[in-house]
């Protein structure tokens, strides 16, 4: 097997096969983390670890793009235990503050830990001597120390895309001392947060006996380095397509289409529990009840991308939304005018960014988040600096985003305020705050946050 200096190993292959019907072959995936990664492992004559997608299909390794792909194969038990298991009904919601509640099934766990250790064995059999491994998110957790029995000689990184629970939380956690072993086999761990880093080496001292000090944690004879590297967007990307003419015209469709002079709030979600898309919609309505004649003129735009939709507590949020949406429409709509957009689909990204320049609002309101590239995106893509974002406190952009309106998602006439206060805000200020978050995103990019974790990792 030809080997690699560097190898990221993710939950899914950077390449997604296109439609068996119309063409062979392999296509690129959208989305920052494959558009950073890629052109890095392309230099490095890379390889990238990962899941086809596909269920019980064996593939050989292929080259796309330049990118060495190195198939693992998932079984159907794979898929139903590990994926939907553990990564999606346990350790998804309980990292996510336990908005949704978490499954321990000891049946789920060993498929986890199984397929763990065939992606620490692919990783191992195509990594050079002394190479570089970056290991991705929740799904590998148990990568590292099992990468590190296999192969001693590797420099090995791990980022968590998601938050890292406070202890009381993750005590929970039938496997606490497992997956912190797991984690604990890398030499560099990532997290998006300062808060999510002191979570982290909290729960290494209570529970593996590291000895923290600084962003250094000392277990056995190694020192591990533990430090938030927030993860971001391609910038320069975003603003290229949003300068574009065509979108230009895109936008002022959509405007038109939505009512001419209408003013409008925007939603771009996965359809997914913690992103609070209900109570958003309840603090539109609560916005029309409060000051009906002040906002009937005004639409609220909901994109969401089905995801995971097999497992029943996506399927109640996406009930609870369209029952939402019907209820608003229902009470505010006019024959021929909805007063909530509904669109329960993947947009094309060019569209996307139109979306984003037609929006005055921008309401990003997770309950709990990693990080939220929505955020950023929209930041972003505002070329002339109006705009306003609302954003949760409780989305790890709040950091860093911190000119944007916070809100407490769960204070559903806070959030309606807050729509209100927006529409009200000075232009001269809403340009100030857009401006100094536009800083933030040219200069902490998606190119500029893995070029940092992969200095310390000395890749
Ligand atoms: P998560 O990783 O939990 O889904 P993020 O906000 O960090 O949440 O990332 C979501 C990504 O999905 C963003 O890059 C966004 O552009 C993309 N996305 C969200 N909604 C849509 C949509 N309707 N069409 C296309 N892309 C979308
Ligand atoms: O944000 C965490 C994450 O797992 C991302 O890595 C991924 O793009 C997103 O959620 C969607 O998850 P899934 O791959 O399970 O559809």
């Amino acid at each position: 097997m030809q080997r690699s200096r560097l190898v990221i190993a993710a939950n899914t292959l950077p390449v997604r096969r296109l439609d068996k019907g119309r063409q062979e072959g392999w296509t690129t995936s959208p989305g920052g983390l494959v558009s950073a990664l890629a052109p890095i492992a392309r230099d490095q004559e890379g390889a990238w670890v990962g899941w086809t997608g596909e269920i019980d299909v064996d593939r050989e390794p292929f080259v796309h793009e330049g990118i060495r792909n190195i198939p693992v194969k998932v079984s159907l038990a794979d898929y139903e235990n590990s994926y939907e298991g553990v990564c999606n009904r346990t350790l998804w919601p309980l990292y996510h503050d336990a908005v949704g509640e978490p499954e321990y099934h000891r049946h789920w766990w060993r498929q986890y830990v199984d397929l763990n250790a065939r992606f620490a064995e692919t990783v191992a059999s195509v990594t050079s001597a002394n190479g570089v491994v970056w290991v991705q998110d929740y799904h590998l957790q148990l990568v590292p120390a099992m990468l590190r029995d296999l192969r001693p000689d590797v420099r090995i990184g791990f980022f968590l895309h998601i938050p890292f629970p406070p202890e009381d939380l993750y005590d929970r956690l039938p496997w606490r001392t497992e997956v912190l072993h797991g984690l604990l086999g890398a030499d560099v761990v990532g997290l998006q947060t300062r808060s999510d880093t002191r979570n982290f080496m909290r729960v290494t001292v209570r529970h593996a006996g590291t000895k923290a000090s600084g962003n250094t944690l000392q277990y056995g004879n190694r020192d591990i380095k533990a430090a938030a590297y927030p993860i971001s967007i391609d910038t320069d990307r975003i603003e290229h397509v949003a300068a574009d003419p065509a979108i230009l015209e895109q936008t002022k469709t959509f405007r038109k289409q939505l009512g001419g002079g209408r003013r409008m709030i925007l939603g771009v979600d996965r359809l997914d529990y913690t992103k609070g898309i209900d109570l958003r919609l309840k603090a539109f309505h609560q916005l029309l009840e409060d000051w009906p004649d002040a906002y009937r003129e005004t639409v609220f735009v909901q994109l969401a991308v089905p995801s995971r939709e097999r497992i029943a507590e996506y399927q109640t949020v996406r009930s609870h939304v369209e029952e939402l949406v019907g209820q608003i429409n229902g009470r505010y709509g006019e024959i021929g005018i909805a007063v909530v957009h509904y669109l329960r689909r993947s947009l094309p990204f060019e569209e996307l960014v139109a979306m984003y320049r037609a929006a005055d609002i921008m309401a990003v309101t997770p309950l709990c988040d990693g990080m939220n590239l929505v955020a950023k995106e929209y930041v972003a893509a505002r070329l002339d600096d109006t705009g306003v974002l609302l954003l949760s406190e409780f989305a790890g952009a709040a950091a860093e985003l911190r000119t944007a309106i916070h809100v407490n998602p769960h204070d559903v006439n806070g959030m309606a305020d807050a729509m209100h206060r927006a529409f009200h805000m000075p232009e001269a200020e809403s340009k100030r705050r857009m401006r100094a978050m536009r800083r933030v995103v040219r200069k902490h990019t998606i190119h500029a946050w893995a070029r940092a974790f992969l200095d310390d990792l000395g890749g």
